[in-house]
C-alpha cells in the first residue's frame, strides 16, 4: 500500500541523500530563476517604463523611503510616464499609475456580489435626510470645541494661544463618528484622556493597520506582541460595548418607538434594515458595518480637516477670504447650521477640493485585474495589482498645471476633467461617506473661522507621514486669536 513514508524510504534508497538533495536544491532554483527571471523579461507588461528589477524586496525599500506619496511623484517623473511598472515584495512585478484614462477604467472593476449587497443595503443611511439629521451633532460638537477655544483665549487676555489642533479634530471626528455610528456619547471633546477615548481611538486607528502587517507575517494577529495583548484588550472592550449598543437599539424598536424618519445613527438604521426577504441583519453583520463604517470615516476626516487648517493658517489671504463668506453666509453662531446654508459656502468648498487635491489622506489604492484585459493597447495579465496613486495623480503637472500650488481657486473657474480629482474614488467602490464627511468638514471648518485667526506656530516644520492615512508629523499646532468683531 502506499505511504508517503515508504514512497521516501524508497526514494532515498534508490537515489541516495547526496543527489536527493541536489535534485530539490536544482528544482527550487529552477523554479525561482523562472519565475524571477524569466517570467520578469518575458512579462507583456515589461513593455511600460519602469524600474529595475529587484528580485527579493523588490523596489520597496525606495518605496517606504522618504515622504509619503514623494517616492511614487518621483518614480512617474524619472520614468516620464503617467502609467510604470514596478516591482514589490518578492520580486512581483506591479503597474503604478497616475493616468486619469486608466483610473477611470480600473476604478470600474467590478465589484463582487457580496459587497454589492451590502453596498443596497447601506446606501439609504448615507441619504440627504439622515444627514440632515446628523448635521446638529456635527455643529453641537463643534461648538463645545470653539467654547474651549475662546475660554483659552480668554484667559491668556485674548493675545494667540497655541492650540494642538490635530488632536482637536480627532476628538471631535471621534465624537461624531461614536454619536453617528452607535448613538453613544464618548465626550471626548472636553473630558481629557478616558480610558473609552483612548480605547476607541487606538482601536480605529488599528483596524487598518492590523491588515497591513498580517498581510507580511502570518498569523501575525495572534502573536502575544505587547502591542497585539493590547489589542486584544481593546477589542473585548469594543466589542462588548457594541454588543450592548445593539442590544439596546434591538429593544427600543421591540417596544414600538420606531420612527425612522428622525433616526441619526448608522447603529438604528441597520437595526431597522430589513433583506430582500424581510429578515433582519444578524448581530455580526450589524457589528461589522458599523465599525467599517466607523474606522472608514474616523482618521481620515479628522486628517483632511488638520490638513485644511494648516492650509489655511498657511495663507492668510486665503484664509480671509474663506471668512468673508462663512460672515456672509452663517456669521451668527446662534443660528443653527442647515445643509443649504451650507451648500452657499463655495469658496469654503473649493479649499476643501484643492486640500483633498494636494493631501489625499488615502493616497492610493489597489485594483486587481481578475481576467486578462487590454486598456489601450496595454496588456495586463490576469492577477496583476494596479496601485492608482492619488497622490500622484493629483500633483502630476500633466493633469494639473502649478500642481505644487495650493489655489482652491482653480475649482471656481474651470471644470475638472473626468478622473483628475478623486479623493473619494469613484465606481462600485467609491467612499460612501463622501457628504458625510463634507458636511461634517464645512460645519467644523465654518465655526472656527468666524471665530478664530489661525497662524502658524513660528519655525513650525512639518513632513508627511503615512500612517493610516497621510499626515503631518509632527502634530499641526497653531496660533489661534479670537477675532475682535466676535
Ligand atoms: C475626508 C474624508 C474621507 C475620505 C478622503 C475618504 C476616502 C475614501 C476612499 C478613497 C475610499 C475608497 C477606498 C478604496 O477603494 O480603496 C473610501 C471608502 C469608504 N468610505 Fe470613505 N472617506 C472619507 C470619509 C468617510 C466617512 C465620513 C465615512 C462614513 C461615515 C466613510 C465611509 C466609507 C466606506 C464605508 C467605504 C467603503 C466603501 C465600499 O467599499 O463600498 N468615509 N473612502
Amino acid at each position: 500500500m502506499w505511504s508517503p513514508h515508504v514512497n521516501l524510504q524508497w526514494i532515498i534508497q534508490s537515489v541516495g541523500w547526496r543527489d536527493l538533495v541536489i535534485i530539490v536544491v536544482t528544482a527550487l532554483v529552477t523554479r525561482w530563476v523562472y519565475f524571477n527571471l524569466i517570467c520578469v523579461y518575458l512579462s507583456p507588461l515589461r513593455k511600460l517604463p519602469g524600474l529595475p528589477y529587484r528580485p527579493l524586496v523588490g523596489n520597496m525599500l525606495d518605496a517606504l523611503s522618504g515622504e509619503a506619496m514623494s517616492t511614487a511623484i518621483r518614480w512617474i517623473k524619472q520614468c516620464k510616464s503617467l502609467t510604470i511598472r514596478y516591482y514589490y515584495f518578492g520580486g512581483k512585478e506591479r503597474i503604478l499609475t497616475a493616468d486619469p484614462k486608466l483610473m477611470g477604467k480600473a476604478l470600474f472593476f467590478l465589484s463582487g456580489d457580496v459587497h454589492h449587497s451590502m453596498r443596497k443595503l447601506l446606501n439609504p443611511a448615507f441619504s440627504i435626510n439622515v444627514l440632515q439629521n446628523m448635521l446638529p451633532v456635527f455643529e453641537n460638537k463643534a461648538h463645545s470645541m470653539v467654547s474651549l477655544w475662546l475660554e483659552e483665549c480668554r484667559q491668556a487676555g485674548n493675545q494667540p494661544v497655541q492650540i494642538n489642533v490635530q488632536d482637536f479634530m480627532t476628538r471631535i471626528t471621534l465624537d461624531t463618528v461614536c454619536i453617528t455610528g452607535l448613538d453613544y456619547n464618548i465626550h471626548a471633546i472636553g473630558s481629557g484622556d478616558t480610558a473609552g477615548v483612548k480605547i476607541f481611538t487606538r482601536y480605529l486607528r488599528q483596524v487598518g493597520g492590523r491588515t497591513i502587517s498580517s498581510s507580511f507575517i502570518p498569523f501575525y494577529y495572534h502573536l502575544p506582541f505587547a502591542a497585539n495583548r493590547q489589542r486584544w484588550e481593546d477589542e473585548k472592550y469594543i466589542i462588548s460595548l457594541i454588543k450592548e449598543r445593539i442590544q439596546a437599539k434591538r429593544q427600543q424598536y421591540w417596544d414600538g418607538c420606531e420612527n425612522t424618519a428622525a433616526v441619526k445613527d448608522f447603529l438604528s438604521l441597520l437595526v431597522l434594515a430589513r433583506d430582500e426577504d424581510g429578515q433582519s441583519l444578524p448581530d455580526n453583520l450589524v457589528f461589522q458595518n458599523v465599525t467599517g463604517i466607523m474606522f472608514a470615516g474616523f482618521d481620515t476626516t479628522s486628517v483632511t480637516l488638520t490638513w485644511a487648517l494648516l492650509l489655511l493658517a498657511s495663507y492668510p489671504d486665503i484664509q480671509t477670504r474663506a471668512r468673508e463668506e462663512v460672515l456672509e453666509v452663517c456669521a451668527d453662531p446662534t443660528q443653527p447650521l442647515t445643509h443649504e446654508t451650507l451648500d452657499k459656502l463655495g469658496y469654503l468648498n473649493c479649499v476643501l477640493k484643492e486640500t483633498q487635491r494636494l493631501y489625499p489622506v488615502v493616497s492610493n489604492t489597489t485594483r486587481r485585474a481578475l481576467e486578462e484585459d487590454n486598456i489601450d493597447g496595454m496588456e495586463i495579465p490576469a492577477g496583476t495589482n494596479i496601485v492608482l496613486h492619488l497622490g500622484a495623480l493629483h500633483r502630476s503637472e500633466e493633469n494639473w498645471p502649478d500642481a505644487e500650488k495650493f489655489e482652491p481657486e482653480r475649482f471656481m473657474s474651470t471644470t475638472v476633467e473626468p478622473y483628475h480629482h478623486l479623493p473619494f474614488i469613484t465606481g462600485p467602490y467609491m467612499c460612501i461617506g463622501s457628504k458625510y464627511a463634507l458636511l461634517e468638514m464645512k460645519t467644523v471648518l465654518a465655526s472656527i473661522l468666524r471665530e478664530f485667526r489661525l497662524q502658524l506656530v513660528p519655525g513650525y516644520t512639518f513632513r508627511r507621514i503615512q500612517a493610516l492615512s497621510v499626515k503631518p508629523h509632527p502634530p499641526l499646532m497653531l496660533a489661534v486669536t479670537k477675532l475682535s468683531h466676535v
